[in-house]
């Protein structure tokens, strides 16, 4: 949806909708109260709240050291996401899309102005008069609903050579040896030409591996059919996680993310992430290739004056949960490397301590709500968070901590030359979108609105993996059907001797072994024949089969 955030008119034009009527009343009701309109403020900084003496010293987030990255931290309750709300309201102002996931359904309020009906409507204007908020106004900002489930945002898809073995390894929770695997398929469907887009595309090619086990040795060393076997349970549990959803065509084109509206506010996007949570491991493993899209798709800015776009990491201790060590450094890495590419990563999550020490040592922005201290590690992780921060001679950082209320945090940003700045404790600043969720009507009308609305919804099975092996068995099948025709023929041609001898009396008793039947009834011929379809598979190995008989036949 294209917000139109100048007047009310335009809006309603553009949407026609609900939530856009009461963003309406919402502004005119603002404006009769004289708190001004949109904010489009040309500033190089983002007010995030008051601190000092009284609240009254506006702690602000530099724009040019927004994408330094960030945390924001605390117990439950305590403000993260409200924080969260706030910051994305104002980069959203200031140009800069944003990525973020809404874990409960409540970040879906930002796509509607807070209303002077809300029951905090009066504790909010209360905040924002005490920190000198003075041009604190409600509004609603332009929101992009994505869903992997398809359910409450546009569909997101990559596809599965797009994910790579690394993070689909992650994602099965692989061994090494199954990992390893892993590899191989990738390697094989680059060798062979398979894409690999959805689950079915990798399932089949897991199979054609099994099969050709013995072959692939040859090259890549033993393939145990075990761990395939495992590999292919894993994927079994992923698609009834409901992943074969995220897996496939149209795949999500980035650039839809970074939509900036004709008013020159940033989109927000929002992840619907309740259901997702259940499945905690897709979840961390879908923000992280989303992470590592950004990383290789975006070009290098150096130092922007703004971010190019901030991506907001909620939940982040699942990412780092049971991680091994080359996936942390994997993300240390792109979080280093990806500052140059203009984008900021903030990670939220409880407490500092969940975040490696490598990542949280690059986080430069802080925005720290109470933390609980009831046991000895909650006391250790407290002091170590505590001795993060430049010290302020007005207060003890640990007690502060342990102190401020909700929705007020220990803050900390970067100052000038990119330094850390002095800690202070801050009274975050109150939401002008709709604290809590919009409903399911409003959503509806948001989605069908959007701009790329209509653009992920179909799921596109064009031919892969899955599909070309399909055909090649059903062409080594049916080679096989002309081998054992031909095989029939000899047969035949075979009694139609025996016959011719008998006439003449003499009695030959033949070698039996080229009609001993295997098993299944095959001959030899056919089992062997049968066998080299299958563990070559491909047009050359039919070919090849096809030239084996034709020498028989010849020989005979
Ligand atoms: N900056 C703020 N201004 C005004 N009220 C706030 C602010 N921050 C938090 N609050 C109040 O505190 C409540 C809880 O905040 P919030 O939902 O952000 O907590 P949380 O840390 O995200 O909790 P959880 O861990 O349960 O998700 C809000 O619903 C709101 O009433
Ligand atoms: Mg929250």
């Amino acid at each position: 949806m294209q917000r139109a955030a100048k007047t009310c008119t335009s809006h309603e034009v553009h949407t026609g909708t609900e939530v856009l009527t009461s963003y309406c009343e919402a502004r005119y009701s603002c404006e009769r109260r004289g708190l001004g309109g949109t904010m489009m403020a040309n500033t190089d900084s983002i007010f995030v709240g008051g601190g000092g003496e009284g609240y009254a010293d506006a702690q602000q987030l530099l724009l040019k050291y927004a994408n330094r990255h960030g945390l924001i931290a605390g117990a439950t309750g305590t403000g993260k996401t409200v924080t969260l709300q706030i910051l994305a309201e104002s980069l959203s102002n200031a140009g800069v899309p944003v990525f973020m996931s809404d874990v409960k359904g409540d970040l879906s309020g930002l796509a509607a102005a807070g209303t002077e009906s809300h029951k905090l409507h009066g504790a909010f204007m209360e905040r924002a008069a005490k920190i000198g908020f003075s041009d604190y106004s409600y509004d609603a900002f332009p929101v992009t609903f994505w869903d992997m489930y398809g359910e409450s945002g546009h569909p997101v898809r990559t596809t599965v050579s797009e994910m790579g073995p690394l993070l689909l390894s992650r994602l099965l929770e692989l061994s090494e040896a199954q990992e390893g695997i892993l590899n191989i398929a990738f390697r094989v469907a680059d060798e062979e030409g398979l894409p690999l887009l959805d689950l079915k595309d990798l399932q089949s090619l897991l199979v054609w591996i099994g099969q050709n086990a013995k072959a692939l040795a040859l090259r890549y060393g033993f393939v145990s059919s075990q761990s395939v076997g495992a590999i292919q349970r894993r994927l079994l549990v992923l698609e009834n996680q409901g992943a074969g959803d995220f897996f496939g065509e149209p795949a999500l084109d980035l650039e839809d993310m970074f939509h900036i509206g004709a008013d020159g506010r940033g989109q927000i996007n929002v992840l619907a992430a309740d259901k997702l949570m259940s499945a905690p491991k897709l979840y961390a493993t879908f923000l992280l290739w989303l992470l590592s899209e950004l990383f290789e798709t975006l070009p290098e800015v150096g130092d922007p004056d703004k971010p190019i776009f901030v991506f907001f990491f909620d939940e982040a201790h699942l990412l780092f949960d049971g991680a091994p060590k080359a996936l942390v450094d994997k993300v240390e890495q792109v979080a280093r490397l990806i500052r140059s590419k203009g984008v900021g990563v903030y990670f939220i999550t409880q407490k500092p301590a969940d975040v490696p020490e490598d990542i949280l040592g690059q986080l430069g922005n802080r925005v720290q709500h109470a933390l609980r201290a009831f046991t000895r590690k909650d006391q250790k992780d407290l002091r170590a968070a505590a001795d993060t921060y430049r010290e302020n001679p007005r207060f003890d950082v640990e007690d502060a901590i342990k102190e401020v209320g909700v929705g007020e945090a220990v803050t900390s940003f970067l100052i000038k030359k990119g330094i850390p700045g002095v800690v202070e404790r801050t009274l975050i600043r109150p939401p002008s979108s709709q604290l809590g969720p919009i409903s399911a009507k409003e959503r509806r009308a948001i989605i069908d609105g959007s701009p790329v609305a209509g653009k992920y919804e179909t799921v596109m099975d064009r031919e892969s993996a899955f599909e070309m092996l399909a055909k090649r068995a059903e062409a080594a099948a049916k080679a096989a059907e002309e081998a054992e025709a031909k095989e029939e023929q000899l047969e035949a041609r075979e009694r139609e001797y025996q016959t011719g001898r008998r006439y003449s009396g003499t009695r030959v008793t033949r070698s039996t072994s080229k009609t001993t039947r295997t098993r299944r009834g095959d001959t030899v011929t056919e089992a062997f024949t049968k066998s080299m379809m299958r563990s070559l598979g491909t047009k050359t190995g039919t070919a090849l089969v096809r030239g084996i008989m034709g020498s028989l036949f010849k020989a005979r």
